[in-house]
């Protein structure tokens, strides 16, 4: 299948600017080039359209509700993106978003799932769970799995809300800053959780193993989130809220081969989105390469 690369260059739902500069930054890092190399076809759709943040202001939500900084215009980004995603698996291509902060997640997921039961394996730092009542920031990008569930005030946001995706086919890997209130909405939920530590413990294969039979069990096809803050800052510093104690380099392209493999088995993965990319954070664009690289394992680069 021809991966489509589809730019979000949103930096709405994150505390800091530059992750609107991802999408250049990834693609000046090698995608294309990178995935062609490796035998992989992609072709480039270019970016969604997406205001500059300087002409909003944050606070003048319509949504009735304080707490979720510029949402009417993650709203508009979220609905062209989904629409841009219905529009790609139903031409048989597969969707690969570049953002953006992770806000736009919640467009993939939601037109991902319109036609399928979707799981998720969410690798992250963060568990994005967050609501407007819940969240310390007011950053949407701390939201986008708790959009797509329906929780709290998302319940009556229907452009939040993927349609067919299920607490229990949500699978977080490699979680390790998670708010009070999220730890207590993953512990009464039926999602499943792997922390470093589990990482740790187990090794990232066996963790990726079981996160990929958690989202895959009786659903249509498989989400790929892939937040770079996912990595430790050493590997991929180029990123809003980095978090000491993330995976390595080595661990990051070890789970994208299980995930590859896992793929091509089973004919899984149906969609993925690569985000935080902040190109301002970093001055060699090393986030973007590492994230070009890992990307490419996804899709089945091998050295041999
Ligand atoms: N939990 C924090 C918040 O809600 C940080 C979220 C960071 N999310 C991300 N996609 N980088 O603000
Ligand atoms: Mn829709
Ligand atoms: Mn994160
Ligand atoms: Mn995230």
């Amino acid at each position: 299948r021809t991966v489509r690369i589809i730019g979000a260059p949103v930096d709405y739902g994150a505390n800091r600017r530059g992750v609107d500069m991802g999408p250049s930054a990834i693609r000046y890092a090698g995608l294309a080039e990178t995935l062609a190399a490796a035998g992989i076809e992609a072709r480039d759709d270019g970016d969604l359209f997406v205001p500059r943040a300087e002409e909003r202001d944050p606070d003048a939500g319509t949504l009735d509700h304080e707490n979720a900084k510029f949402i009417d215009e993650v709203q508009r980004a979220c609905e062209h993106l989904g629409d841009r995603i219905e529009e790609t698996l139903a031409e048989g291509e597969f969707p690969l978003v570049l953002g953006g902060d992770h806000s736009i997640s919640i467009g993939t997921m939601h037109g991902a799932s319109r036609d399928a039961d979707l799981g998720v394996v969410w690798f992250d730092a963060h568990a994005d769970l967050n609501t407007p009542s819940t969240s310390p920031s007011g950053n949407v990008h701390g939201m986008p799995l708790a959009a797509a569930l329906g929780y709290d005030e998302f319940a009556d946001w229907d452009w939040a809300n993927a349609p067919n995706v299920r607490e229990e086919s949500v699978a977080y890997v490699g979680l390790r800053s998670v708010d009070e209130k999220e730890r207590e909405a993953i512990r009464d939920s039926e999602m499943t959780a792997f922390t470093m530590a589990d990482i740790d413990e187990r090794g990232i294969t066996a963790v990726v193993e079981d996160a990929l039979a958690a989202a895959t069990e009786g659903t249509d096809g498989l989400h790929v989130s892939l937040d770079l803050d996912w990595l430790d800052p050493s590997a991929a510093p180029g990123v809003g809220t980095p978090v000491r104690g993330g995976v390595t380099y080595r661990e990051a392209h070890s789970a994208l081969e299980v995930v590859a493999e896992h793929a091509e088995a089973h004919d899984s993965l149906r969609s993925m989105d690569v985000v935080e990319v902040n190109p301002i954070l970093d001055e060699s664009n090393e986030t973007a390469s590492v994230a070009t690289e890992i990307v490419a394992s996804a899709f089945g680069k091998r050295t041999i």
